[in-house]
Parts: C-alpha cells; sequence; structure tokens
C-alpha cells in the first residue's frame, strides 16, 4: 500500500497553532499521515501559497487549530486508501481546496485528484492550478467573456491576475488592468492587457470613462476588495457585471442594494472557486483546459519565488506585501528514499 514513509515515520509541516501573523508558521516534525478510505497519501513536491492562505492563518476564515496551512499541492502519489481505484502509486497528481499541503505529505480524497500530464512539472501545476482555475472560472462561467466585451481586471501582474488578463484576452475581450507599480505594469501588458492603470496614483473609475469614452466595461473581476469596490461600481456599464472575487485590502463593507441600482441595475456575484469545481466533470475539465493551454504555450506562468517551507512566513509576508507577480511556491524539503526536487530558493 505504501511506498515509503508510514507508521511511526515523521514529516516536515508548517503548523498554525494560534491564528496570527506570519510569523504564526512554525516547522514542526509531525507523523507521516495514513490515508483512509477513498484516501491517498502524495509526496509533495510543490505547494501553492495562495491569498486564501493568509485568511486561514490570520483567523479571517476561522479554522480548528493547531492546523496545516496550504490547500494547494503537486506531487506523486506515495500511498493508496482502501477502495482507491482512480489511481496508483506512482502516479503524478495535482489538487486543489484540500487543507494541509504545507507539509512533505498530505492525504487527499481520491476523487480530488487531477493527473499532472506529462511535460508539466510538480511545480508548474501547483502554480497553475488553483490560480488558473480561478481564472477560469471567472472569464469563461462567473461572467462568460466574448468577442467585443470590455473587462477590468484588478490587481493584473497578480497571482489570478496574470492568468485571466490572457484567459481574458484568448477569448477576445478586451482587457484594462490596474497595478501599483511601472514593473507590474509591464508584466500585465505582457501578458496581454491592452490598458494598464497605475490604481495606486490614479482614480481607476475616471481612467475607465476616459478609456471607452464614458461606457463603461462590461465586468470588473475585482479581487481587491474594500479599497476598489466603490470605485469598481463606478467603472462599469449599465447592467454591467460586479464580480467581487477577493478581498486583498480588506472584507467590502456590507452594502446597500439599491446601490446596484443607482450605478444602473447592476449584477453582483461573490463566486468562490470551491462551487466552480465542486463536481468532479468540472474539476476535470477547468484542469484539463489549464494544462492543455499551458502545455500549448497559449498560458504562460510566472513563477515569482519558490521558497523551502522553513521560509513560509517569508513567502506570506511577500505576497501580502504587494511585492510578488505571479506564483508563490513552497518546495517542501526532500528528504529519504523517494527523490524528487531539491528545495531552491528565487526564480
Ligand atoms: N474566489 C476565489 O475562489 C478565489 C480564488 C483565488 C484567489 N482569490 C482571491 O484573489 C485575490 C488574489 O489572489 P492571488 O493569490 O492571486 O494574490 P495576488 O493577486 O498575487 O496578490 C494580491 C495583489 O493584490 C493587490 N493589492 C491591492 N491592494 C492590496 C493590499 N492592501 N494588500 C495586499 N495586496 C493588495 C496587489 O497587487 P498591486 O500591487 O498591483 O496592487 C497584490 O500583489 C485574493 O484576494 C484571493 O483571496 C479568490
Amino acid at each position: 500500500m505504501q511506498a515509503e514513509g508510514g507508521t511511526g515515520k515523521m514529516m516536515q509541516a508548517v503548523v498554525v497553532e494560534r491564528p496570527g501573523g506570519p510569523e504564526a508558521l512554525a516547522v514542526r516534525e509531525l507523523p507521516v499521515p495514513e490515508p483512509g478510505p477513498g484516501q491517498v497519501r502524495v509526496r509533495v513536491e510543490a505547494a501553492g501559497v495562495n491569498y486564501i492562505d493568509i485568511y486561514h492563518r490570520s483567523g479571517l476564515y476561522p479554522r480548528e487549530t493547531p492546523f496545516v496551512p496550504g490547500v494547494e499541492g503537486a506531487g506523486v502519489v506515495d500511498a493508496v486508501g482502501e477502495g482507491v481505484r482512480e489511481v496508483r502509486v506512482g502516479d503524478r497528481v495535482g489538487y486543489v481546496m484540500q487543507p494541509g499541503s504545507y507539509a512533505r505529505y498530505h492525504v487527499v480524497p481520491a476523487d480530488r485528484l487531477v493527473a499532472v500530464p506529462e511535460g508539466v512539472t510538480a511545480e508548474q501545476a501547483a502554480a497553475v492550478l488553483l490560480q488558473g482555475m480561478t481564472a477560469h472560472c471567472l472569464a469563461c462561467s462567473t461572467f462568460p467573456l466574448k468577442e467585443g466585451h470590455r473587462a477590468l481586471v484588478h490587481a493584473a501582474a497578480g497571482g489570478v491576475g496574470l492568468l485571466l488578463v490572457q484567459i481574458a484576452k484568448m477569448r477576445g475581450a478586451t482587457v484594462y488592468g490596474t497595478v501599483s507599480t511601472e514593473e507590474k505594469a509591464r508584466l500585465a501588458r505582457e501578458a496581454g492587457a491592452d490598458e494598464v492603470i497605475l490604481y495606486t496614483e490614479k482614480d481607476f473609475a475616471e481612467e475607465i470613462a476616459r478609456l471607452t469614452g464614458g461606457e463603461g466595461v462590461d465586468v470588473v473581476y475585482d479581487s481587491v476588495g474594500r479599497a476598489t469596490f466603490e470605485a469598481s461600481l463606478r467603472s462599469l456599464r449599465p447592467r454591467g457585471y460586479m464580480v467581487s472575487y477577493g478581498q486583498s485590502s480588506g472584507p467590502v463593507e456590507p452594502l446597500d442594494v439599491q446601490l446596484l441600482n443607482r450605478h444602473g441595475s447592476l449584477f453582483l456575484t461573490r463566486p468562490s472557486l470551491a462551487h466552480y469545481v465542486a463536481d468532479r466533470r468540472e474539476l476535470l475539465e477547468r484542469a484539463g483546459d489549464i494544462f492543455t493551454w499551458l502545455q500549448e504555450g497559449r498560458l504562460s506562468l510566472r513563477i515569482d519565488q519558490a521558497l523551502p517551507l522553513e521560509r513560509a512566513a517569508e513567502a506570506h509576508r511577500l505576497l501580502e506585501s504587494r511585492a510578488t507577480s505571479g506564483k508563490v511556491l513552497l518546495i517542501p524539503e526532500q528528504r529519504g528514499a523517494g527523490g524528487g526536487l531539491s528545495g531552491k530558493t528565487g526564480r
């Protein structure tokens, strides 16, 4: 049933004992977990760092403590539990929205795994699955973009942002991106954004009005939340779609629904990836598209940082302080038999 690890063996993992700042992320030795019925143990080669990990760590999204953070990973199936038929020891797999990936080994339900195709590394899979499928949901399902649509993408040089800009362009939209620095503006343009606005310097709603001849955009994909919400509504055309999918600057204040009327019969949704991949067929379709686009070179991936588990606090600090563009990864220390990737730092 198992190739390495197993009862009595220990592994390195990041643990949050009490919610708090990045210093709440401590490396500990934990027992290697055993897969139960329908579960699989993955030897994690790369764990994705996502904003949701910050919300778990800080307690904004409460989790029972102590817990191992991280909800995204990729690696090799190391052991399978009873009744698992879909995957075998040695298969290369990735997964999202499964708590506990900042660890050397992670037990996940077999029916939540996606196969990582030949030619896609574990690092690439852990870098693209969560943010790529989020971008896929937003651009293809939440507000399905078509030729001629105008879309405003906030934090366009961020992890989701860079992927969303590329997918929106694939679907024929005109893309307006917002970023905080000239360097991020360059990256957003490289990803395909038609216009980039430095929202730290200019009122982006005014810029959108100017750039669209006063018409506004069809959709705003807003991951920034509190700081951008109101001006995002002002950027929309009547009957436009406000897609509020994140809160990097803080949660959006409760709102009076009359606001949607005042801004022109707007639609408002607050989508979550979990609800767009709950169905296994949908999960496989979205992951399949993302991997295919990556393999065909239609989607390019920017890995900003790949740090060892011991530097999880630094990874969070960088993401929270707006210092990253693209993906942040944690690479668990590779110990004992089984080999795999060696810990690496930098780009
Ligand atoms: N709904 C879902 O299912 C789902 C799934 C994935 C991600 N998300 C959300 O999408 C957002 C982006 O996630 P990500 O992992 O791709 O992160 P990210 O965009 O790479 O990083 C956050 C970015 O937000 C911008 N930002 C603006 N104001 C900020 C502030 N006060 N503090 C920090 N950042 C600020 C920064 O870009 P600039 O420097 O250019 O302003 C920063 O780089 C997060 O809110 C996350 O929760 C939601």
